[in-house]
Order: structure tokens, then C-alpha cells, then sequence
């Protein structure tokens, strides 16, 4: 499955499976973490086999089985939920190709548990991305229409609206989809207004524009 697909095939889910990850699969994510850590300045670590992120009722009505986890994490700084969002994304979308299911969770976890479970060094926590063998496998958001979140200078070349279809598919808290994006000649400008998680929503929404238009073809203005 390549990124692509697995951004069709991606849906929140909250309920899992006991089953295991293999060592194989643990490895791969970790070296992914690893790399966006290394290139994007994070401090993300993976925890496996631990449920210290949420309190029993979360556990028994919401996060049901999740075990395993990625801690987002980075140090206390400007853009830090920008890249959070944008490393986050390509964490979910690469588990999905390993056959693996996801959930964002910026709100209804355990602070404490997670924070236990962070990385020594990690400075500031903004949730973390549940992995595992989905009991589900999620099904798709009610999405807005291209033409509520993005206009173009002219008639839209073929890139552009692949980018704004790939931005629809992401997941945003709240599903609010709270983009607007703008394009002209090569340039696009991308912004995001919903409240404590635009940053995060603009970095997981940059990441499948670039996915669905091709890095290639444009510019961020
Ligand atoms: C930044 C962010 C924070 C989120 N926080 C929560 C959360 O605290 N609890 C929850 O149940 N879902 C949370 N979600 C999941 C969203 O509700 C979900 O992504 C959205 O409804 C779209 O559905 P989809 O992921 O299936 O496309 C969050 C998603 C994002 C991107």
C-alpha cells in the first residue's frame, strides 16, 4: 500500500485489538519516529504494551484497547504544532501502509500517564497517536466540499485540486476541517482556524496537500 492509498484507507479508530505488534513492525515505526525526531527537531518516542495514557473510564468507554502509542512530543518553541502535525501524519499514514490502524488523541488522555511515558527530554506534550490491529477498521468523516475550504486564481490545474481532495481526507480535531487555501500560479497559501489545535490541524493538512499535489508542482506562499 503506498501513502497515497493509505490516506483513502485511513479512518480513526478507537477500539483494537489484543493482538501484538511483531518486533519487524515495532522497529519500523521506531526508525521512522527516529528520522522525523532527527529532521523536524522532535523528541517523539513509541510506547508499547501500556495503557498508562488513559484513566479506566477512558479505557472502558473510549480508548479501547490501545496499547500502543506514539508520544507527541518537541521542545516549547514557535512552529512546534506545525511540525508536530506534519510528523504526525506521516506517522499515521505510514502505519496504515504497514497494515496498521490510528488514532489522533489531542484531548481525552491522561496527562499524567502520558507524561510518565514521555522521553526524558520531552519538553512540551500535545497528545499522543494511538497504533494497533484495529477491532474496526474506521469509516470515512463527513467531509466538507472543495469549493468551502479552497479557491484558486483561475481554473484550478489538476495538482491543485488533488492537494485540496488529499486535505479533505485528513483528520482534523473535532472534524472541523477548518482550512482555507488559496492558490495562484505555483504559490499556495494554507491556513487553519480551529482554536488550540490550528497548529496541529495545519501541519496533519500541509502533509496531504504536498501528498496529493505532488511536492513538485507548487510552493507554500
Ligand atoms: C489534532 C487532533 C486532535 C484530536 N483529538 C481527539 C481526542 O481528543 N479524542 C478523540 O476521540 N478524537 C480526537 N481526534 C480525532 C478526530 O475526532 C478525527 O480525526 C476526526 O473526527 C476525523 O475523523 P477521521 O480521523 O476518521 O478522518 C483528534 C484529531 C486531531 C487531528
Amino acid at each position: 500500500m503506498t501513502l497515497e492509498e493509505a490516506m483513502r484507507n485511513r479512518h480513526t479508530v478507537r477500539r483494537y485489538t489484543d493482538r501484538k505488534l511483531p518486533q519487524e513492525i515495532l522497529e519500523q515505526l521506531q526508525r521512522r519516529i527516529q528520522k522525523n525526531n532527527q529532521e523536524y527537531g522532535l523528541t517523539m518516542n513509541l510506547v508499547t504494551e501500556n495503557t498508562e495514557a488513559f484513566g479506566p473510564a477512558l479505557r472502558l468507554f473510549l480508548a479501547k484497547g490501545v496499547r500502543n502509542y506514539a508520544v507527541l512530543a518537541g521542545k516549547d518553541e514557535p512552529g512546534l504544532e506545525e511540525r508536530l502535525g506534519y510528523c504526525g501524519a506521516d506517522l499515521m499514514l505510514f502505519a496504515q501502509t504497514l497494515g496498521l490502524n490510528s488514532w489522533w488523541v489531542g484531548g481525552t488522555y491522561r496527562r499524567k500517564g502520558l507524561r510518565k511515558n514521555a522521553a526524558p527530554c520531552a519538553e512540551k506534550l500535545l497528545g499522543l497517536i494511538a497504533l494497533g490491529y484495529g477491532a474496526v477498521q474506521g469509516t470515512p468523516h463527513r467531509s466538507k466540499a472543495p469549493e468551502e475550504i479552497a479557491q484558486y486564481d483561475g481554473p484550478p490545474p489538476e495538482w491543485f485540486s488533488k492537494g485540496v481532495e488529499a486535505v479533505l481526507l485528513a483528520p482534523t480535531a473535532l472534524n472541523k476541517q477548518a482550512f482555507t487555501l488559496r492558490g495562484e500560479g505555483r504559490s499556495v497559501l494554507m491556513t487553519c482556524d480551529n482554536g488550540v489545535f490550528s497548529g496541529v490541524d495545519l501541519g496533519i493538512g500541509k502533509y496531504h496537500f504536498e501528498l496529493g499535489a505532488g511536492r513538485e508542482n507548487f510552493d507554500w506562499a
